[in-house]
């Protein structure tokens, strides 16, 4: 996620913080669709850039992961929590004061540093839900993750569309996963990445005609293709990018994410960035619009559509703050005290830093509104 952005929204939700006024920008929830192993948890774990979630071949993903990404600067004082990396062995492979950590609702107040554990959670407690057979369940696994390298967000993994029930699966499983994954992306606060294989046909993609359901506009669905490496010789998807496919208004971002046999030799993050970044720079159809292609032009595409939705919130939270502080005044007023300075100083700072953000805010989206 865009360092700017990150600082900005902190620093607004910092100021609201001391004025007592909850959640201004409520930023938009992003989910991830698309058919089984097209690459949906790869995809949100190279945003997120961290290795926390179980990928593979076949159903890997068989509840909703609700994954809430919490902004926390990183001097802010340690919470009192235990550490599971601490309980599970004597010499925890993490500090205790690690300043990224994740914790599930199922386990309050479990501090997990090791994201290996965090995967392991996942699993574990899928399994817990619905054996080890296939099986699925709406239940969702909720996991926050605080760090101050991430956008407070919200961040929805999904099964895929499946339709042939395998293993413990219900009959209707194609019914069922539909509706787990058309509660989250009605919403019209979702931005929706339709995930597609690269290697399988647009035209069959769950993803998209899904998306199609319920954003027929098509303004707040991504399509992401997936496993452009794996594409037959000879075949690219430029036609598809350039909307002689099947158009879409926020356009399509080709990525390269890990194969199996790079996350069985846990292929690092950064090192398959790397070596998508070179894919797409030395690809013949693709190093003269490289720049488009790829997990970083994803990240800002997102990061785009969030600088635009606050910016459009931008006057509903100067009222916001208006009221606040018209209600303050009163009451400094109605204190009647001029020698109270420590509250009149008080509300300045709040007046002050509010009036710094919207300066910046305004600043940066004016520099950057025309990369979308
Ligand atoms: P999901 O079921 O849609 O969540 O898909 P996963 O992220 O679990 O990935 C399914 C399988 O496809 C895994 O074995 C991944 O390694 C592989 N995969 C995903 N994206 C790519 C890609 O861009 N290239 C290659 N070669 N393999 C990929
Ligand atoms: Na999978
Ligand atoms: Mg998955």
């Amino acid at each position: 996620m865009d360092a700017t952005l990150i600082k900005t929204v902190n620093k607004l939700q910092d100021a609201f913080a001391t004025v007592g006024v909850q959640n201004p920008v409520d930023l938009p929830q992003i989910v991830v669709i698309g058919s089984q192993s097209s690459g949906k948890s790869s995809v949100l774990e190279n945003i997120v850039g961290r290795d926390f979630l179980p990928r593979g071949t076949g159903i890997v993903t068989r509840r909703p992961l609700v994954l809430q990404l919490i902004n926390r600067s990183a001097n802010a004082k340690t919470e009192n929590t235990t550490d599971a990396s601490n309980k599970a062995t004597k010499e925890p492979e993490t500090p205790d004061n690690a300043d990224e950590w994740g914790e599930f609702l199922h386990i309050p107040g479990v501090k997990f540093s090791d994201f290996n554990k965090i995967r392991e959670e996942i699993v574990k407690d899928t399994e817990a839900k619905t054996g080890k057979n296939a099986g699925i369940s709406p239940a969702p696994i909720n996991l926050r993750i605080y760090s101050p390298n991430v956008l407070t967000l919200t961040l929805v993994d999904l099964p895929g569309l499946t339709k042939v029930p395998v293993g413990d699966q219900p009959k209707d499983i194609e019914k069922q996963i539909r509706e787990m994954i058309l509660k989250y992306i009605t919403k019209p606060n979702a931005i929706i990445l339709a995930v597609t294989a690269a290697n399988t046909d647009l035209a069959n993609s769950d993803g998209l005609k899904l998306a199609r359901e319920v954003d027929p506009e098509g303004s707040r669905t991504i399509g992401v293709l997936t496993k452009i490496d794996l594409m037959d010789q000879g075949t690219d998807v430029v036609d598809i990018l350039a909307g002689r496919i099947i158009p879409l208004r926020l356009g399509y971002v080709p990525v390269v994410n890990r194969g199996q046999k790079d996350i069985d030799s846990r292929k690092a993050i950064a090192a398959a960035l790397e070596a998508e970044k070179n894919f797409f720079e030395n690809h013949q159809s693709y190093k003269s619009k490289a720049q488009y292609c790829g997990t970083p032009f994803l990240a800002r595409k997102l990061n785009m559509i969030l600088m635009h939705h606050i910016r459009n919130t931008l006057p509903e939270i100067k009222a916001k703050i208006q009221a606040v502080l018209a209600k303050y005044q009163i009451e400094l007023q109605q204190l009647g005290d001029p020698l109270d300075e420590g509250l009149n100083s008080n509300a300045n700072i709040v007046l002050n830093i509010i009036t710094e953000f919207c300066n910046e805010f305004r600043t940066i989206i004016e520099g950057k509104s025309d990369e979308l």
